[in-house]
């Protein structure tokens, strides 16, 4: 992939300035001439009365030219997000925003060159619905955009109240779909929920959206590597460590989505590049990570764990270790993302970190290649390969039975061929192998089908494997 027009730095301004230009004037960038776009984002700069006046001449000189912008509903509520956020950022000067984000060392975020336009909601009920009428939008526009809310008394009051916020953008054209808030730190769940998202709406849907997407569509297009992670934070985190090199990618703490594997898919080139996923090491995140799996595994065969220490997630590695150990973990501290499913599968038979009888050797290694069934095939290979060798070397099992074991229930669990289904699709599941058969067999046992070495402990004998087999119906435990 390669969104740039030419070499040099001119082109890429020009670009930058095109993008400044819709956030700050929500007015079509062929409305402006490039020569202009480039001059406003060039001098733009963090100091809001600026900021506030080369928008007051942008727009003076678009109002002389062109007609107003249209007021389909569609373009109402994405103006009236365009007009919240900016709302937001004038209100960063005065909070607690920017010393948190400094304290977490993600203040580079405030930085006028970052994607990520963070602003802060006041702490009170009316801030924002008032600025925004007086912008001109009725109540019910408000009412649709999810950021206003009827109270009780059945008067509008803003929905986001004291939090530091993001604007959720979608991929496509990068308009700001939603926000999400944080809650200032140390307050309590009477606060609220530690971060509020916008209500689903017309614009937004919560499980269509990647955060970060539109804000690393840069350095994805010139080959910077997606890095999964839980929440906003940690995709800050990320695209601050190593920049250009990785870009962080969110789904708010939910799990991933088919519409998001896909706006992936189409922002990024997974072929090349692949991705790493990077979701908090605790037991929701590993369920999360193996979750994942299967959603990527859809649309690249190419996806990498990243194993962060001590618990921390990539926001935490960040403020704790600094960047450079969070650029070197995420480049180094990784597996296969299929061997860590595939170990899940097995785990879950161990006791204190054994297979300690040959029913669960046999459970566990028919639930491994359950799994393996479902793989594209070059993660297939590469894990029957490796649960083949972990049988012959931990559990001193016979190769040739590792390799029949592992080939008949791939063959038992492979998923049905089910009707039509896209020929790419059908192309990445295991299509039963006879060259997988025998590239296993030639992987896992190089010299000896006919008989163990003898200093391996004999194979469970031939009657007991019949007597398994015959249990091989019951269901599995999942
Ligand atoms: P975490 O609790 O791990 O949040 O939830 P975090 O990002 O580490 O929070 P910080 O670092 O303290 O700021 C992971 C993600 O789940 C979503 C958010 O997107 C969050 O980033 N989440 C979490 C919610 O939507 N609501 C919540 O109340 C909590
Ligand atoms: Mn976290």
């Amino acid at each position: 992939m390669n969104g740039h027009e030419a070499a040099g730095d001119q082109p890429d301004l020009v670009a930058e300035a095109r993008f400044w230009l819709e956030w700050n004037t929500m007015v079509a960038e062929r409305t402006h001439p490039p020569v202009e776009a480039a001059a406003i984002a060039a001098s733009i700069s963090p100091d809001p009365d600026r900021i506030a006046a080369l928008l007051a001449r942008a727009q003076t000189a678009s109002a002389l030219t062109h007609p107003a912008p249209t007021t389909s509903s569609g373009g109402d509520l994405i103006q009236v997000h365009a007009d919240a956020g900016r709302f937001f950022q004038s209100r960063l000067d005065r909070s607690w925003v920017p010393a948190y984000l400094a304290e977490r060392g993600l203040d580079a975020a405030l930085l006028p060159t970052s994607p990520w336009k963070i602003g802060y909601a006041p702490g009170s009920w009316t801030a924002l619905t008032t600025h925004l009428r007086a912008l001109g939008y009725t109540d019910e526009i408000l009412l649709r955009s999810g950021l206003v809310a009827e109270g009780r008394n059945g008067r509008l009051r803003d929905r986001f109240r004291n939090r530091l916020m993001i604007p959720l953008r979608r991929a496509s054209d990068r308009a700001v779909v939603a926000f999400t808030g944080r809650r200032l730190p140390g307050a309590g769940d009477d606060h609220g929920p530690k971060y509020l998202n916008s209500p689903n709406t017309e614009l937004y849907v919560k499980g269509h959206i990647l955060a970060g997407l539109a804000e690393g569509r840069r350095p994805l297009e010139s080959g910077a590597q997606p890095v999964l992670v839980e929440g906003p934070m940690d995709a800050i985190a990320v695209s601050i460590a190593a920049p250009g090199r990785y870009a962080g990618v969110t789904p708010c703490g939910t799990a991933l989505t088919a519409e998001q594997a896909t706006a992936l898919a189409r922002a990024a080139d997974l072929s090349e590049h692949g991705i790493r996923v990077a979701l908090d090491p605790d037991r929701a995140g590993r369920k999360a990570a193996i979750e994942a799996y299967a959603r990527l595994a859809q649309v690249t065969g190419h996806t990498t764990a990243v194993t962060l220490p001590d618990g921390l997630d990539p926001a935490g590695m960040l403020e704790k270790q600094g960047r450079q150990q969070l650029r070197n973990a995420l480049t180094s501290s990784t597996r296969p993302l299929a061997a860590l499913v595939v170990d899940a599968r097995i785990q879950a038979w161990e006791h204190d970190g054994e297979l300690d009888s040959v029913e669960t050797q046999f459970a566990a290694i028919r639930a491994a290649a359950k799994t393996i069934a479902t793989m594209p095939l070059n993660d297939a290979a590469t894990q029957a390969t490796r649960v083949a060798a972990l049988f012959i070397t931990r559990y001193h099992w016979h190769p040739g039975e590792a390799t029949r074991e592992l080939v008949e229930a791939v063959e038992r669990y492979r998923p049905a061929p089910r009707k039509p289904e896209p020929p790419a699709a059908r192309d990445r599941t295991v299509s039963l192998p006879p060259q997988t058969t025998t590239a296993l067999a030639n992987a896992t046992a190089p010299h000896t089908t006919h008989a163990a070495t003898p200093t391996r402990a004999p194979s469970p004998p031939g009657s007991q494997i019949r007597a398994l087999r015959q249990q091989a119906r019951r269901p599995e435990r999942d």
